[in-house]
């Protein structure tokens, strides 16, 4: 690396990742993008290489090999392994938190304590071990429901079970303790009240002493539209969202963001990375339903396109502390991103069905295709290797011209088996857009 060049390796391979490698190479500072293992998508803005994501080592090597000036992180599970760690032990400039940091994903239990322990407002909650299945059982009967049953460990967006009735809240206890479904990850069990409001995302950009907000967001969980169905990873999202009143915005800093930076560093984890506070919007205000340790997705495939200052700086300031010289601008105006997923998706779907309609979609600049679940195959032709295929999003000024945009780019695109959403930021639009 020098002043002028830097070689990124971006880990991860979906559509946060090409997102990310979009964003970063609009950068005079980016040279050579790599991405382990990337997407078909990828390999159209960088080089796609084969390395675990998950080996500290064998990334180290890599990135002595290439001369990598930056590692960015985009999925949890490495952050919580403790590769940035080792990355940060051999001076290589990395965008995520230690795994000590990273714990306030990695483990619900370790983080509800935090909140209590520093005043964080979230919903009240009791943790279960995994001795203790008649005592949770007995916890959810005094409590009744509605209530929300979460496995503590990492479960790939599926471990958090809102339940209705009774009989759910048994069933998830069961499932998680005794029956093991999500495996470790159920080790110990967190049990909490539920909350009713509106959702939103709030992500900090911090170096450990500094921060920098981007812009706010909110996903659409549920697979159908109006909310119904099982979770997924996220079926679309837009930004801003205009739930997020310059107000609430103000107390998410001052009640969320400041004391659990400030509370991390006091416990000798300070958090440098993205801070990604999953928020529930209640009558009393923002209250934390998660912290994630890294960007969100679909979230970043709006969150970036709307960032007009340059985003690798803004990364490469965040592995090294210099969060506090950095000048954020994000542009007026709205985007959105519509998530197109495989029949089946989120339960179990095929896989090598070949995508028409992709070129039409990624050469403006309003208009980005972002791939996840695509591979190349044998004839060279962009097919699907996932439940999430493909993340298209657009920018304009304003909710309803990006949604418009979106879905007029969605219905160009094809492949066997494609669903998508039809009602990606109507809630938005039902709220005047704040000032
Ligand atoms: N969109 C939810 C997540 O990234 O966790």
């Amino acid at each position: 690396m020098n002043e002028t060049g830097m070689n990124v390796l971006i880990l991860g391979g979906g559509g946060r990742e090409h997102a990310i490698g979009w964003a970063i190479q609009k950068s005079q500072r980016a040279e050579s993008v790599y991405f382990a293992p990337g997407n078909a998508g990828t390999s159209s803005c960088g080089i796609n290489v084969q390395l675990s994501i998950l080996d500290g080592d064998a990334i180290r090597t890599f990135c002595d090999e290439h001369t990598i000036g930056l590692v960015i992180v985009g999925p949890e599970q490495p952050l919580v392994v403790g590769v940035a760690d080792v990355l940060r032990e051999a001076r290589i400039p990395v965008m995520g938190p230690s795994a000590a940091a990273a714990r306030l994903e990695g483990s619900k239990s370790f983080a509800k304590d935090f909140m209590q322990r520093h005043n964080i407002p979230t919903a009240a909650y009791r943790t279960f071990g995994s001795h203790q299945l008649a005592d949770a059982l007995a916890f959810v009967n005094e409590e009744g429901v509605p209530i929300v049953v979460k496995a503590s460990g990492l479960a790939g967006g599926k471990g958090a079970i809102v339940c209705m009735t009774l009989d759910e809240a048994q069933q998830a206890v069961n499932d998680l303790m005794r029956d093991r479904i999500l495996g470790d990850a159920g080790e110990e069990v967190v049990i909490e009240s539920f909350m009713s409001g509106e959702e939103a995302s709030v992500f900090a950009v911090s170096d450990g002493e500094n921060y920098v907000l981007l812009s706010t967001a909110q996903d659409h969980k549920r697979v159908g539209d109006g909310d119904m169905g099982p979770n997924t990873g996220g079926m679309g999202a837009y930004a801003p969202a205009p739930v997020m009143t310059q107000e609430l915005l103000d107390r998410t800093c001052a009640e969320i963001i400041e004391p659990t930076l400030t509370g991390m560093k006091s416990e000798g984890a300070p958090y440098s990375g993205v801070l990604y506070c999953g928020l529930m919007i209640t009558d009393e205000g923002p209250q934390v339903v998660e912290f994630n340790c890294r960007l969100g997705d679909p979230e970043t495939q709006v969150i970036l396109p709307l960032i007009s200052s340059d985003v690798l700086e803004l990364f490469y300031a965040s592995a090294i502390g210099t969060i506090a010289d950095y000048k954020l601008n994000i542009r007026s105006g709205s985007s959105a991103c519509v998530v197109l997923a495989s029949a089946g998706y989120p339960g179990s779907y095929e896989t090598g069905k070949r995508i028409s309609g992709l070129n039409q979609n990624d050469v403006t600049d309003s208009v980005v295709v972002f791939q996840a679940g695509t591979s190349e195959s044998e004839l060279g032709e962009t097919v699907t290797s996932g439940g999430r295929v493909l993340a298209v999003s657009s920018t304009n000024e304003d909710l309803q011209g990006a949604i418009t945009k979106v879905y007029q780019a969605c219905a160009e695109i094809d492949f066997e088996g494609v669903f998508y959403r039809s009602d990606i930021g109507m809630k938005g639009l039902s709220r005047s857009v704040p000032t």
